[in-house]
C-alpha cells in the first residue's frame, strides 16, 4: 500500500486538513464498517453465547496488535478504555506509604496529573514536579515511582533516554506514542507504559491499552475485580485475577469498540509500523522548517509527529484556522497551537495550515 491509498483510508481528510491526531485521530472508513457490523450481528442474533465467544475473540486479537505496536507479549498487555485508564490502575495500584514519592515532569496532561493529585489526597503521597528534561536525575531516596510522558503532549518532547538506567519503576504515559513515534517498551525500559487507542491508532474513543512488566505486575493492587479480569469469575469470592496483564483489562469491552480498534490498527500495521512512524515524522520535520521561514519559530521539539508553535491569541487563531478547514489545537496554559501530523498526511495538508496562519 503506498502513501496515497493510506490516506483513502480516511474519509475525512477529503475535506479537512486534519492534524489533531495528538487528540483524536482520523477514523478510517473500513473501522466504522467493522464496528456497524458487529452493532448489526447484534442487532439481528441477539447477544448470547456465541456473542460473548465473539467478544473474547475481538480483544485477543487487539491485544495481540496492541503488544505488537508495544514491541512486548501480548500476556504484558491489558485492554484499556484510554490511557487515562491505565494511568490510574498503575499509580492507583503501587504500595506507597505516607511520604513516598513520585517524580514527574512540570508539562504533564490531566490524564496523569488527576491521578497524580489522587495518591497525594487519598494515600500521602508527595508529588515532585521538575521540567521534563530532569526527570531521571530527580529520584531520590523516597522515591517508589517516576511517572512522565513518552512524548510531550505541549511540545512533542521526548522523554529523556536515561530513565532506562533507573532503578525505581517508570509508568509512561504514552498517549502521543505509540502509533507516533517507534515504541519498544522493553528498549525504553519502563515498567509500564500507558496507550490511548483513539489517537495514534485511530481507533475509536474509548480504547487503550497498558503494558505491565511482568516483575511489576505482581505489586500492583487491582481492587477493580469482575468478569472481565478474573481467571474463573464463577468461584465467587475465591476467583483469582488472571495471572498476566489481563488482570488491568477493563470491565467492559465492547465488541463494536473492539471491532473498530481492531481494524483501524490492522490498517496502520499493514502499511508497516516503520513505514507510518518515518513518513509521520519526516512530514512534522517539513512543516516545522517551513514555520521557522515564515517566523512562527515552533516550541523545542523532537523527531515526534506534534509540531507546537506560538500564537498571539491561540484560542482565536485555532477558531479562525477550523473555519478555513485546518483542525490543530491550542495548548491550554500556553500561548500555542499545535498540529498533529500523522503518515495519512501530506504536503498539501501542510501548506494549507501555511496558508490560513495569520500573516
Ligand atoms: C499526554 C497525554 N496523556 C493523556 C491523555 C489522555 O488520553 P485518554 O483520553 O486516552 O485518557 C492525552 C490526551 O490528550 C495526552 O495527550
Amino acid at each position: 500500500m503506498d502513501a496515497t491509498r493510506l490516506r483513502a483510508e480516511f474519509p475525512v481528510l477529503s475535506r479537512l486538513a486534519y492534524l489533531n491526531a495528538g487528540t483524536d485521530g482520523p477514523l478510517p472508513e473500513r473501522a466504522v464498517r467493522a464496528a456497524a457490523e458487529e452493532l448489526e450481528r447484534e442487532l439481528r442474533d441477539g447477544r448470547a453465547k456465541a456473542h460473548f465467544e465473539r467478544r473474547g475473540e475481538l480483544s485477543s486479537a487487539l491485544r495481540a496488535a496492541y503488544s505488537r505496536a508495544l514491541g512486548c507479549d501480548a500476556a504484558d498487555v491489558a485492554l484499556t478504555t484510554s490511557a487515562t485508564e491505565g494511568i490510574g490502575q498503575v499509580v492507583s495500584g503501587i504500595p506507597l506509604q505516607r511520604g513516598d514519592e513520585i517524580v514527574t515532569s512540570d508539562e504533564e496532561h490531566p490524564g496523569l496529573q488527576g491521578a497524580l493529585a489522587a495518591a497525594r489526597e487519598v494515600r500521602g503521597a508527595v508529588i515532585r514536579e521538575v521540567p521534563f528534561a530532569e526527570v531521571a536525575g530527580a529520584v531520590g531516596p523516597r522515591t517508589r515511582l517516576v511517572a512522565c510522558s513518552h512524548v510531550s503532549w505541549m511540545t512533542g518532547a521526548l522523554a529523556p533516554a536515561e530513565l532506562a538506567r533507573l532503578e525505581v519503576p517508570v509508568l509512561l504515559d504514552g498517549a502521543q506514542g505509540m502509533g507516533a513515534v517507534p515504541t519498544d517498551v522493553h528498549a525504553i525500559g519502563c515498567s509500564a507504559y500507558a496507550a490511548a487507542g483513539q489517537k495514534w491508532a485511530c481507533g475509536p474513543d474509548g480504547s487503550g491499552a497498558l503494558f505491565v512488566s511482568a516483575e511489576l505486575r505482581e505489586r500492583l493492587a487491582v481492587e477493580r475485580r469482575g468478569y472481565g479480569n478474573l481467571a474463573d469469575a464463577g468461584e465467587g469470592l475465591s476467583a483469582k485475577l488472571h495471572a498476566d496483564a489481563r488482570r488491568f483489562d477493563s470491565a467492559s469491552l465492547s465488541a463494536e469498540a473492539n471491532a473498530c480498534a481492531l481494524a483501524a490498527i490492522t490498517l496502520l500495521e499493514d502499511y508497516g509500523w516503520a513505514a507510518i512512524h518515518e513518513r509521520a515524522a519526516a512530514l512534522a520535520e517539513l512543516f516545522a522548517e517551513r514555520l521557522a521561514e515564515r517566523g512562527r519559530e515552533p516550541a523545542p521539539r523532537d523527531r515526534t509527529t506534534l509540531v507546537s508553535f506560538e500564537s498571539p491569541d491561540a484560542e482565536t487563531e485555532r477558531a479562525q484556522l477550523a473555519e478555513a478547514g485546518v483542525v490543530v489545537r491550542n495548548i491550554p496554559g500556553r500561548p500555542w497551537l499545535r498540529a498533529s501530523v500523522g503518515a495519512w498526511n501530506d504536503e498539501q495538508d501542510l501548506e494549507r495550515l501555511l496558508a490560513a496562519l495569520s500573516p
